[in-house]
């Protein structure tokens, strides 16, 4: 057994305590059945799957794991919410993850199937919150972490949740090597959840237009953190699109999510009524900022879907954590959970030489 072997991969039935978190129109079956038949943990990013195709999906990462554990993440205020949480059921999925969401009932439902609670916090209320619905294992992310994120740095958030509450707690935010699985052990966490490491790997399906400006980005700075989508803090890769969104007045921000609503009503087939109610609740704010808001945040998939799906890094939007700026090439998930596991053994080794007292040349 490795010497990275911890509880959690027992619980989840991995070889490796490393974690491929959701990322949307990222996660699907090729990207979690890479990562689960490197030894990690994959989770399928359920919300960006149209709903016919949710169920192929699931069939595909059993098929190519050669029915290997791995897990589905979805929202409760997606409209098939109840679709996923019956095939997480139906097909025996390992875990499941979630921001906010279900309640106490949902997941005892989800529990009583075997099935591993883990969602992700930002923040200790949310993980005590959550503990206290349930959930049997919590994916503490630090600020630096991709997509929707806190203020909170890992350094900071990691021990402090860690200290606080009894259930395994899995490092996510700003990690990529094995120097950061050892340090989240040393924390007292019991693996590591990786975004954006997976995302940046040859096994992610991202086109080649996009993953090449993750590549280049180097300046972790940069990679800051934005209102301007969806109203939600949400860290990203700067473009022009998000330049352009950033200097926009409320009233071409208007314009432009109603043009994008337009786009996405197409594509998904919503409802006029449905449309309108968007716009009803966007209106009550009584600003053309705030409307423009309430319509961005609806759409704000579009702007994930034309960098990640369609290629287009320049017209859309693309989620990151700071340490894209650290991954300069994008190796295999069996390369960089090979990698992980070898970085990190030789820490442990030489933290062991330095824990007896041998002397460093
Ligand atoms: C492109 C991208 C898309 C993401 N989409 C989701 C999502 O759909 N659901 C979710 O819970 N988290 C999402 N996240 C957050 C990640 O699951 C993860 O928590 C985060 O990337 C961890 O920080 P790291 O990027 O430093 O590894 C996304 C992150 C990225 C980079």
């Amino acid at each position: 057994m490795s010497a990275l072997h911890t509880p959690l991969c027992d619980l989840l039935g991995c070889r490796y305590p490393v974690v491929q978190t959701a990322m949307g129109y990222v996660a699907g079956a090729s990207l979690v059945a890479a990562t689960c038949n490197a030894g990690g943990f994959g989770f399928l990013a359920g919300v960006t799957i149209p709903a016919e195709r949710v169920e192929a999906e699931i069939l595909k990462v059993k098929e190519l794991t050669s029915d290997k554990p791995f897990g589905l993440n979805f929202h409760m205020f997606q409209p098939n919410a109840q679709q996923l949480l019956d095939l997480a059921v139906k097909h025996g999925i390992r875990a499941v993850s979630y921001g906010r969401g279900p309640d106490a009932k949902t997941i005892r439902r989800l529990r009583d199937a075997g099935i591993v609670c883990m969602p992700t916090v930002g923040a200790l209320k949310h993980a005590q919150k959550a503990i206290e619905l349930g959930a049997n294992v919590v994916t503490v992310q630090g600020g630096e972490g991709g997509g929707h994120t806190g203020s909170v740095p890992t350094t900071v958030l990691l021990p402090q949740v860690v200290d606080a509450v009894e259930v395994p707690v899995v490092a996510a935010g700003g990690f990529y090597d094995g120097r950061g699985l050892v340090a989240a052990l040393a924390y007292g966490a019991q693996g590591i959840a990786m975004g954006t490491r997976f995302l940046m790997t040859s096994d992610s399906g991202v086109p080649e237009a996009t993953l090449a400006r993750y590549v280049a980005t180097n300046d972790a700075a940069k990679i800051a953190i934005s209102r301007v989508v969806d109203g939600m803090p949400q860290r990203m890769i700067p473009n022009e699109y998000l330049a352009m969104l950033q200097k926009a007045s409320p009233f071409k921000r208007l314009r432009i999510a109603l043009k994008l609503a337009l786009g996405w009503k197409a594509q998904t087939g919503m409802t006029s009524g449905h449309a309108l109610k968007i716009l009803w609740q966007g209106m009550r704010g009584d600003d053309a900022g705030g409307l423009a808001q309430t319509v961005m945040a609806a759409n704000a998939p579009m702007l994930l879907q034309r960098s990640m799906l369609a290629g287009h890094p320049d017209e859309g939007v693309m989620a990151s954590g700071q340490v894209a700026a650290l991954i300069g090439r994008l190796d295999s998930c069996e390369e960089v959970i090979a990698g992980i596991v070898r970085v990190a053994t030789e820490r442990l080794q030489v933290l062991g030489e330095l824990a007896r007292g041998e002397s460093h040349g």
